[in-house]
């Protein structure tokens, strides 16, 4: 381009923003708090609009709740759990009279103390330390989700997800006893 076109350019961007800043400093002396009023904060969302992303947050990924197992134990399947159990087995072994393994024998464990096998020295800090017995609800959140019931917890195992297969390991581990606890009503 040459630089009379140039200058024609320069011309009217300057021009442009001679009016932007006299219009700006002409509303500004007529309206002290234009700055604020026009908008340089961005006001807060409603709250009727935040609730709804809250709620449906919830609903793709529902809470977790060991009651809901601790329900199903009365229809749950010993079976099918010690089929699922495969999963649970390079680590623990379940008869009497076996030695702990990777993990602690699970003989006995419902209403045990937890970390309280003798023969098991690889129990976390984390694991003495907490305290209270394997309830059925202890062990439905423990094997939902180790490391969120008892973060540092020794158990590299990442949990089981569905509550209906969970409900039926628990249901088999229970019977690994000479008598049973009762199940819940
Ligand atoms: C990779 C090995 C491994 C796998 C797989 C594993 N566990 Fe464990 N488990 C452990 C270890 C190690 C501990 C001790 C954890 C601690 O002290 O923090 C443990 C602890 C436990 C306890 C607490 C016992 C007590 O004496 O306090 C239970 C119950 C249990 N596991 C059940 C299961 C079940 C059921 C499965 C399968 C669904 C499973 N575990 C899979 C290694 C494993």
């Amino acid at each position: 381009m040459d630089s009379f076109e140039f200058s024609k350019i320069a011309a009217a961007v300057l021009l442009a923003l001679l009016v932007i800043v006299g219009a700006r400093t002409y509303i500004q002396s007529h309206h002290p708090h234009y700055d604020e009023a026009a908008g340089y904060q961005l006001p807060a969302p409603p709250p009727e609009e935040a609730a709804p992303a809250a709620g449906a947050a919830a609903e793709k990924a529902p809470a977790f709740n060991p009651a809901e197992v601790v329900g199903l134990l009365k229809t749950a399947k010993p079976d099918a759990g010690k089929q699922a159990f495969g999963k649970c087995m390079s680590c623990h072994t379940a008869d009497k009279a076996a030695a702990s393994k990777a993990g602690p024998n699970l003989w006995n464990v419902v209403n045990r103390k937890l970390g309280g096998r003798d023969d098991f020295k690889g129990y976390s800090d984390q694991m003495k330390a907490k305290g209270g017995e394997w309830t059925f609800e202890h062990l439905a959140g423990f094997l939902h989700s180790p490391k969120t019931y008892l973060p540092g917890t020794k158990m590299g195992f990442a949990g089981v997800t569905k509550p209906q297969e969970l409900a039926d390991i628990i249901a088999y581990i229970r019977t690994l006893a000479d008598s049973p606890a009762p199940l819940p009503n």
